[in-house]
Formats: structure tokens, C-alpha cells, sequence
């Protein structure tokens, strides 16, 4: 048995060298032999990263910087890195980063939009291209995908994840490591994916951003860990620590986070590099007496690079000297940031070509895939049949995101340049005439002195589309909210167009959910669109004049109030659940005596269901589903559950739907989510076209980590159901045993 074992490991050596991938045992081979050379200077300039370029030179002659951020000029680049690789004495090349958040020069629809595909698929080459555009300016590491888990829309970074559902969360996240990476980290177009932030950060008490959060073991276990060991174990080259304390622990100095769970449990062995300061911060947070302490936290909790704390450079051989960091700590450390650098090539390709970025960004093929994922991206909300404005011809575009192309790229779009962007303005006017009225010049914007024209321009039109929502900086990182409806006098525009009579399409551009509620009874449509990024003006025109079909789902539960939040569908039921009787303020009799009103879990005034359900999205056609056939209503644990339906388009209009499967295990040893999706597809059907859907979901999926903290699955009463959102299906039993 050995001889073969040892034949196949030299014919799988032999086919990597062929192919120009080194092995692993190669790179580790070359990572000792270099890091015998290193003195502990040298070692601890490696940890250090600095954000900026040229004014580095210095630094990076003395080997001091192991990597950069936030240069993107090829020529820059080249010089920093031309003063590692051939003035500092080792000549270590020096790791590139950005955040390449949703595209680099070509910007797809932030990443909350992207989820709203259910789309992995174009989300993957969406990452592909966004790393093509990067590296061809020299970038070869992206701070993304960001996988926290986001509950709570008044946290101004739901923006930037893929909402509220850990299995959407992974299945985004896998999808952009793959983009990002590729198959071959060294291939010259492949730029290094960093999971971020570990962990819990979204769900920061109150949504105000780096505010404390309080998850437990198992609630991380079960919800917040699940996209990040999913996209660790797709081969994330990188993880980011997060600017939280969880129950009083920074996640930067968390050694149960890092070692333990991601080395130890998951035995993944990639860098881990924390957040902007996130080292510095523990002293704000009562964690660290000083910087010196703030380092030796958090290299002995296994952070391996410093991101701006400058830490690590000033104490670190103090530290060591003093035996508080041990050396074999700086080792492990430096192995793993001098391996990624051997996986990049970025030893024998330090520079980057500087021409190269010109025949690539913007290419019309990374316009056509940006189109396309906005597209998908755009979620239907309502439409009471205007929609498709297939037969008007003249129309009045109004609101402040209507034409504001800096805004539409939202947040993170660092590198995206606002020239590029095709405008919903621009766009429609190649479809229809039209009668451009601003009313307002920014979504924050309370000058109501324009609606007159507004109002004007209506009449003489044959409906009116409204863009209104959010200008870019209004989400996004430190941008939360307390109040989530339309901001300055946006509703009232849509309010003052309604009084036309004409249809009234509201298309809502923003970065996060709103409370809509109100506007949504001012119009006779509405798409909902995450900012969707450079071409999102052609992809809203299509999908307005009915080119195109919308097929987005909400990642994320939208919401009557801000006060529901936090508001999810997956949520444990309580022991008083609401059951649709609950008296409303305006239902109490006045001098009400002490009565219970119902004794369920709601509000007086805003009761209790959200205004839309996760993976809700309506569609230009109506789908059907049929009854869904369970083949085998009776599983053991090594068993496949196979639930098949029929699903027709009923409607006039080939469409996507994205059916959805969600089971329930309706007892556990602790209380389990009333649904959690499982599955999702997108079915295209031709009008009046009818196909046979069957989802395959092996019982092993339905573990979970249970009262003993063990992760099983545990024997007994299922239920499931096959929608088009979470809060639909009729629910079909099964049982475990
Ligand atoms: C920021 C963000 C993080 C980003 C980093 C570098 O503060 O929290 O997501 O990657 O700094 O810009």
C-alpha cells in the first residue's frame, strides 16, 4: 500500500511541476529555506502592512513593509516594489492590496445586490473579472468577500454581505473566492480572496456599526461561522479579523477565534491579517494597556499581519526579548504571509506591466457580465401591470439617482470611475422620449422648489419613472442608520408624481433595505435595485421597457419600521409566537382596562410580519408550483431527501424564478429557526412552459450544533417547503430517524 501511495505523490508532484504549479511541499520547501535567512527584523517587516505608496520606498528598501494598500498605480507600484525586491537584503517582494469590494474599474452591483441574484454563478465571474481588472494595475490581494452575516438594516455594511441566510452567505462567499482566485493562485490574473470580518461583526448591538455584540458559542456555530468555514475550506487564501468584541473579546485578540476554531478545528492554513487598527483599537476597547500590549495579543492569538496599528514594527523585538511573544510565534507567522507570497509567483513576477490595465478595464465583455448581474440583481416588488412600459412613449424620469453616477456605484467603488457609469437617464432616453425633471438634486436633498415642473412634466407625459434612494455614502462602513425611510423629501416627490394620475414606476437605487412602506402606496411599481453599479442605467432601461425580466429575490427581510429591527426569517419561534388576533393601537378601546391584547411576541403599532420576506421577488409572469413529492417521507441519517414539484410559468413572459426549498426541524434539543433555506434554483420557462424541479438535500445537512454542543443530526419531526419566498409553501412533513 505505501509503495502506491508513494508512486501516486510523485506522479502528482510530477504533473504540478509540468504544469508550472508548484506543490505544496515545494513552496514549503523554499518558505524554510528563506525564512533560515531572515533575522527577526526582517521577519517582523513582513507583518507590517502600511497603507500608501511611493512614501514607502524607504520602508520597503529596508524590508520593513510585507505588503501595501490603497496604491493602484501601476507605475507606483512598481517603484515600492522595486525597492524591496532589489535594494532590501533579502529582496522579498511586497504583497499589493485594495479593496476590490464588487469590481475594480468595472463596478458590479454591491454585494447585498449580488446576493440578490441567488446567482453564484455570475457572482463567480463577476470576481473573475473584477480580478482580471486589478492585477492587470497590480493588485493581487482583495480584502472580499465580506461574509458577515447581516440581521439588521440599520447597520450601514449590510451593503457590502450577502444578508441575513448563511446558506445564500456561503454559497456568495465560495463563489467570489473562486473568482477571485482562480484554480492557480500564481496565474498573473488571479488576486488573493480574504474572508472578512471574523467574526459576528454584522451583528453589532443596535446596527451602530463596531458596536458590541453578544453571540454565543452556539449561535456562532450555527449562524455566523458556517459561510466562513465554507469559503476557508473553497481555499480563501486569507481572513480578516473583525473591529468587534464578542462578550468582551476583540476578535483580534480572540486565540479561541483563530487558533483554536480556524487552525486547530478547521485546519485551515492561510494568512490572517486584521482589520485597518483593529490591533490599536483593543486599547479603546479596555482590552490592551498600550500599543506594545495591543501587538503581543495579537500575534499570541495568531494574527499574522498588522494592518496600520504599527504594532508589530515598533514592539515586536521587544517582545520577544522579553519572552512575551515567543519566536516560533513570528515564524508561524511569517510562513504563512511569505507562503502566499511564493502561491502568488510574486518571487519571480514582482513587477506589474504597465500597459496592461488599459487593454482590460472596461472591456465590453466586463460591461456585458456587470449588465447582466444588475439585471438579476433587481428585485420586483410590486407592479400592478405597468411594468413593462411597453407601450409608452413619452415619459418623465424624475429623482435624484436617476442620473448621479458617482452614486450608483455605491459603496466601496474606490476604482470605479464615475465617467464610465451609464446613467437609468442616459439609458432610457435610448428608448423612449423623455422628459427629464430632477425635483430633487440628492437623495438627502429637502428643496421642494422643483416640484412644480415636476407635476408639469407629468401631465405631458404617458407615465413617470421616479429613481430615488440613497446617495453612495449613506451606506457602507460607519454609516448606520436609526431611521431607515426615504431620506430629504423623496417621498413627497413620489407623492407629488402620483397626483398625476399617470402610472407612477418608483425604481428604489440604495445600499441597503428601506423602509418603503409609504411610497409603495404612491406607485403602481417598484424595483428595488442595490446600487447596481456602472451599467446599471442600461440594465434598469431593459428591464423597464421589458428587454429584460426581473428575477431577484431579497437576501434580506424588508421591513414596515426600523424598529423591528433585528429582523429575520430564520428566527427561533418564542414561546409566543403571533398568531394573527393581536389588537393594533388603533383597535384599543380608550380607558382600556390592564388586558393582555393578545400576549404574543409583536408591536402595538407596527404588529409583527415584515413588509417583504427573505427571497421575495415578483416576476413580469406568475409561476405555479405544484405539490411537491417527497420520495422518501421517512430518512435515516446517511439518507438523501428528494422533493420534487412540477413548476409552470403561467404568465405571458418567459421568466426566471428562483424556487427556494426551506425545511424546519420542528424539536431539538435547543430550539431550532421556524425555516431555514436549504436550496435554491433558478428555472428559466418560456410562457405557458412547465418543468420538473427535484432538490437533493442529504439528511447530513440538516446537523447542527445541539445542546451538548456536538454537530448531529438529530432524529425526528421534519417539515418542509418548496416557494418562491420564505413565507409561502404549504408545509410537507418528513421524518428522520
Ligand atoms: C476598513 C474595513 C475593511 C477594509 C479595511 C481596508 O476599515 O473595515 O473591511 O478591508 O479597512 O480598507
Amino acid at each position: 500500500m505505501k509503495r502506491i501511495l508513494s508512486a501516486i505523490m510523485l506522479i502528482s508532484v510530477l504533473a504540478l511541476a509540468s504544469c508550472g504549479m508548484e506543490s505544496k511541499s515545494d513552496i514549503d520547501k523554499k518558505v524554510d529555506e528563506l525564512l533560515s535567512k531572515m533575522t527577526l527584523h526582517e521577519k517582523v517587516g513582513q507583518m507590517n502592512q502600511l497603507s500608501g505608496g511611493a512614501w514607502l520606498v524607504d520602508q520597503a528598501a529596508k524590508g520593513e513593509v510585507g505588503s501595501i494598500l490603497n496604491c493602484v498605480d501601476p507605475a507606483e507600484i512598481n517603484a515600492v516594489q522595486k525597492a524591496a525586491v532589489e535594494q532590501s537584503r533579502l529582496g522579498i517582494p511586497i504583497l499589493v492590496s485594495r479593496d476590490v469590494i464588487h469590481g475594480f474599474r468595472t463596478i458590479f452591483p454591491i454585494p447585498i445586490g449580488q446576493a440578490a441574484t441567488f446567482d453564484p454563478a455570475i457572482v463567480e465571474k463577476g470576481a473573475h473579472i473584477a480580478a482580471v481588472e486589478a492585477t492587470a494595475s497590480g493588485v493581487r490581494w482583495t480584502f472580499s468577500p465580506m461574509l458577515d452575516i447581516a440581521r439588521d438594516p440599520r447597520w450601514g455594511r449590510v451593503a457590502e454581505g450577502s444578508g441575513e441566510d448563511p446558506y445564500l452567505d456561503a454559497l456568495m462567499g465560495v463563489a467570489m473566492v473562486k473568482g477571485y482566485q482562480g484554480d492557480d493562485l500564481s496565474d498573473p490574473t488571479s488576486m488573493a480572496a480574504c474572508i472578512k470580518h471574523f467574526v459576528g461583526y454584522g451583528a453589532a448591538e443596535g446596527g451602530r456599526d463596531y458596536n458590541t455584540t453578544m453571540i454565543s458559542e452556539r449561535s456562532l456555530r450555527n449562524t455566523y461561522f458556517p459561510a466562513f468555514k465554507a469559503a476557508a475550506e473553497a481555499g480563501a487564501a486569507t481572513l480578516m479579523t473583525s473591529f468587534n468584541e464578542i462578550d468582551g473579546i476583540p476578535s483580534t485578540g480572540n486565540k479561541w477565534l483563530l487558533k483554536d476554531i480556524l487552525r486547530d478545528e478547521w485546519g485551515w492554513d492561510g494568512m490572517v491579517v486584521t482589520d485597518w487598527n483593529s490591533a490599536g483599537e483593543m486599547i479603546a476597547h479596555g482590552f490592551s494597556r498600550d500599543l506594545k500590549h495591543t501587538a503581543e495579543q495579537a500575534i499570541n492569538a495568531g494574527v499574522d499581519m498588522d494592518m496600520m496599528s504599527y504594532g508589530f514594527i515598533q514592539y515586536v523585538e521587544e517582545l520577544v526579548k522579553e519572552g512575551k511573544v515567543s519566536e516560533k510565534e513570528i515564524d508561524r507567522a511569517v510562513r504563512n504571509i511569505l507562503k502566499l507570497k511564493f502561491e502568488l509567483g510574486l518571487f519571480e513576477h514582482p513587477y506589474v506591466d504597465e500597459t496592461a490595465s488599459a487593454k482590460v478595464d472596461y472591456a465590453p465583455e466586463h460591461l456585458e457580465a456587470a449588465k447582466q448581474c444588475a439585471i438579476e440583481s433587481a428585485v420586483l416588488i410590486k407592479n400592478n401591470g405597468v411594468l413593462p412600459l411597453a407601450g409608452a412613449k413619452t415619459i418623465l424620469v424624475t429623482g435624484p439617482l436617476a442620473d448621479a453616477p458617482h452614486e450608483q456605484m455605491g459603496t466601496w467603488a474606490f476604482d470605479g470611475q464615475k465617467e464610465h457609469t451609464l446613467t437609468p437617464l442616459a439609458a432610457l432616453r435610448q428608448e423612449y422620449d423623455v422628459i427629464w425633471e430632477p425635483g430633487l438634486d440628492y437623495s438627502r436633498d429637502k428643496d421642494r422648489s422643483d416640484f412644480a415642473k415636476v407635476r408639469i412634466a407629468a401631465s405631458r407625459a404617458d407615465a413617470a419613472v421616479v429613481f430615488v434612494g440613497e446617495e453612495a455614502i449613506l451606506s457602507g462602513e460607519a454609516h448606520s442608520l436609526s431611521k431607515l425611510n426615504l431620506q430629504g423629501a423623496q417621498s413627497e416627490l413620489i407623492a407629488e408624481v402620483a397626483k398625476s394620475g399617470k402610472p407612477v414606476v418608483v425604481v428604489v437605487i440604495a445600499g441597503r433595505p428601506l423602509t418603503i412602506e409609504r411610497d409603495l402606496a404612491n406607485c403602481d411599481a417598484m424595483l428595488y435595485s442595490f446600487h447596481p453599479g456602472t451599467m446599471g442605467g442600461p440594465a434598469l432601461a431593459d428591464l423597464i421597457k421589458g428587454k429584460a425580466v426581473p428575477s431577484g429575490k431579497l437576501p434580506m427581510t424588508f421591513l414596515r419600521d426600523a424598529g423591528q429591527a433585528p429582523f429575520y426569517y430564520n428566527h427561533n419561534n418564542s414561546g409566543r409566537p403571533c398568531n394573527g388576533t393581536e389588537t393594533l393601537l388603533d383597535d384599543i378601546p380608550m380607558a382600556a382596562g390592564q388586558t393582555s391584547l393578545g400576549c404574543t411576541s409583536y408591536y402595538l403599532d407596527t404588529g409583527y410580519g415584515p413588509l417583504f420576506p427573505f427571497g421575495y421577488g415578483l416576476s413580469y409572469t406568475s409561476f405555479e408550483y405544484g405539490k411537491p413529492v417527497v420520495e422518501n417521507a421517512e430518512l435515516g441519517r446517511d439518507d438523501v431527501l428528494r422533493v420534487s414539484f412540477d413548476l409552470k410559468n403561467t404568465g405571458k413572459y418567459e421568466g426566471t424564478e428562483v424556487a427556494q426549498l426551506y425545511v424546519q426541524d420542528k424539536v431539538g434539543s435547543v430550539v431550532r429557526p421556524v425555516r431555514e433555506l436549504k436550496r435554491f434554483e433558478r428555472v428559466n420557462l418560456a410562457p405557458g412552459e412547465s418543468r420538473k424541479v427535484t432538490f437533493e438535500l442529504p439528511v447530513a445537512e440538516l446537523a447542527f450544533w445541539n445542546f451538548d454542543m456536538e454537530y448531529v443530526v438529530e432524529p425526528g419531526d421534519f417539515r418542509l417547503w418548496v416557494a418562491g419566498d420564505s413565507a409561502s409553501g404549504t408545509p410537507i412533513d418528513f421524518v428522520v430517524k
